[in-house]
């Protein structure tokens, strides 16, 4: 696999067509022939996730999520607007000692992603793990157990009247879950941390994200082709780098959400939930100190963390 850690080449391979999508469900075709275990209802799902397909089902399933996010609009801002004032209330006194992923970011996200997409408490499980697929480390247990999850939740769907749109707004909240949690733990912690001796009130606050938990795309190429000293062979698996420190905190801006036709469908929601988030922090006299950050080790892709520990004064 080749890594390119320039912007201006990581974004001209993520709009070439000589590049595709790399497929995960290829993976698990490969992984079920060598461990002889049925990884077909995985196998099913990944081929409805947008991130790991391209052409017309890719643009099909793309057109139902924009439709749904489009129509959700007004119930995402209102479930945004009362979880921020609930959790507002509930954590934010002062020598309250808070988890930005825990006690703020989840609990965020879980309002907004029921305000894009019904769910219930098996959807709402299958939201959280789904994601574990696509880490290289997982075991084939834990694989084998999400399997069985999706194929329960491919049984009951089955012949439903809503049947496909019900799998895909699944994957639309599955492929939301991690990359906002993550990015709004992350962006919190850094304009903290960043800060430390002053109140919310004072801080320059960024008008986006300025952190984020994905900071790759990969892409498989399908022509060889040459980019200023760099060549790409035909088959060859490249992963783009789209956030860096070597990048200016434009480039890293503009990369944020991703490029093309595969550009982030949860773009729009994300960022009107960063400026309610800091519309709502930056009223208040409160001072936050950053005690811990403890950072997952088996969410790749995703630069997950796992608790991040403030305390407020
Ligand atoms: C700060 C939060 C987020 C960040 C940084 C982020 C980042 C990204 C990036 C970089 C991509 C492009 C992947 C690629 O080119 O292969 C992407 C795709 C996608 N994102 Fe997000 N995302 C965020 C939040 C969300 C949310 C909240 C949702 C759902 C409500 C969502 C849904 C999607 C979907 C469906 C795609 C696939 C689009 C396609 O392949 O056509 N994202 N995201």
């Amino acid at each position: 696999m080749k890594l390119v850690n320039d912007a201006q080449i990581a974004k001209a391979i993520i709009l070439s067509p000589d590049f595709k999508t790399y497929s995960m469900a290829e993976r698990y075709r490969e992984l079920s022939r060598r461990a002889g275990i049925d990884f077909s209802a995985v196998i099913k799902f990944l081929e409805w996730l947008p991130v790991f397909i391209d052409g017309e089902d890719h643009q099909r399933i793309r057109k139902v999520m924009g439709k749904q996010i489009s129509r959700t609009k007004e119930d995402q801002n209102a479930a945004i607007q009362k979880s921020l004032d609930n959790l507002f209330y509930r954590c934010f006194r002062p020598a309250a000692e808070i988890d930005l992923v825990a006690d703020f970011a989840q609990p965020l996200w879980r309002s907004i992603s029921a305000s894009v997409a019904p769910r219930d408490e098996r959807t709402l499980e299958l939201v959280d793990e789904i994601p574990a697929l696509f880490s290289p480390i997982l075991s084939i247990r834990e694989r084998a157990k999400i399997n069985e999850k999706i194929e329960a939740f491919l049984r009951s769907n089955s012949g439903a009247e809503d049947e496909d749109e019900s799998l895909i707004l699944l994957c639309l909240a599955s492929l939301g879950a991690r990359p906002f949690v993550g990015s709004l733990g992350l962006s919190l912690y850094e304009v903290f941390r960043s800060n430390p001796n002053l109140p919310m009130h004072e801080l320059s606050w960024p008008g986006t994200f300025p952190s984020s938990s994905l900071t790759f795309v990969d892409r498989m190429c399908q022509a060889t082709a040459g980019y200023s000293g760099l060549t790409v062979e035909k088959g060859e698996r490249v992963r783009c780098i789209t956030q860096s420190p070597s990048y200016s905190i434009d480039e890293n801006r503009r990369a944020l959400f991703g490029f093309g036709a595969h550009t982030c469908l949860g773009k729009s929601v994300s960022e009107r939930a960063w400026s309610l988030v800091v519309d709502k922090l930056s009223k208040s006299d409160l001072r936050a100190e950053c005690v811990s950050i403890e950072m997952s080790l088996h969410d790749d892709p995703f630069k997950m963390p796992v608790t991040i520990e403030i305390r407020l004064h």
